[in-house]
């Protein structure tokens, strides 16, 4: 699905150059379901949205479905993420003029998906997700945990093929966080969809099938 080789990420500082990612060598095949872990500040989110085309600032070699990422154009870029990849972020980034079921609708409209379409998604999710209650609250109404859950929802919405969650239960009570964590292993078996989450917790890393380890921007062995 995807690799990378050699992939940097250096924030120039005042007090010189700072490698948040260094030399990454990694390759992730198609239907895996990977966890990233490593201590705060390691460089797993910087990882995770060099991975989701949000940052285009490094150095290496990307390699996406056959796609060199590091030859594209930045509209190419943008094109690749919509089409294939689901960003659950680690502050849940909803749009807060925007109600619960148009956070939910957005990626199906960056997809050209007609408008009945959309509409039957967006219940579908809120059914699933037991949220239709809530589908016309703005998500500052919502509790940390159930905007969270909105996240997930919405990264779910236009079916990816890539999906990539970071601290997708951070907020979330326990029970809740294993029902994302038994959602995402489903998805992974059934619908064989790729997913690379980090996370802090051994147990919801345990659902993946393995783990990549990140220390101070490095990868610390597999
Ligand atoms: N815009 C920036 N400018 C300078 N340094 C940055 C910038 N963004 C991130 N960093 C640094 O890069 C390093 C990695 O950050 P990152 O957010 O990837 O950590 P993380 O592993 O996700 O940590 P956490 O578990 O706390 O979320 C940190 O030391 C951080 O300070
Ligand atoms: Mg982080």
């Amino acid at each position: 699905m995807l690799s990378l080789r050699h992939l940097s990420r250096v924030y120039p500082l005042k007090s010189g150059p700072y490698y948040a990612l260094r030399n990454i060598n990694l390759e992730i095949a198609e239907g895996e379901f990977v966890s990233i872990m490593g201590p705060s500040g390691s460089g797993k989110s910087t990882l995770l949205h060099i991975l989701g085309l949000h940052d285009s600032e490094w150095e290496g070699e990307y390699r996406f479905q056959d796609v060199d990422i590091h030859r594209q154009s930045k509209a190419q870029r943008s094109e690749l993420q919509k089409k294939n990849i689901g960003f659950i972020f680690q502050a849940y980034h909803l749009l807060d003029d925007l109600t619960i079921a148009e956070n939910l609708e957005i990626p199906l409209t960056y997809r050209n998906i007609p408008r009945r379409e959309r509409q039957s998604t967006v219940c579908d999710l809120l059914d699933r997700f037991q949220m239709v209650g809530k589908r016309d609250l703005f998500p500052n109404q919502l509790s940390g945990g159930q905007q969270q859950l909105v996240g997930v929802a919405r990264a779910l919405a236009a079916n990816p093929k890539l999906l990539l969650a970071d601290e997708p239960t951070g907020n979330l009570h326990s029970d809740q966080g294993r029902t994302i964590m038994e959602l995402f292993q489903k998805l992974n078996r059934e619908s064989g969809v790729t997913i690379v989450q980090v996370t802090h917790s051994a147990e919801n890393a345990a659902f993946g099938h393995r783990i990549i380890r990140l220390a101070d921007g490095l990868q610390v062995g597999n």
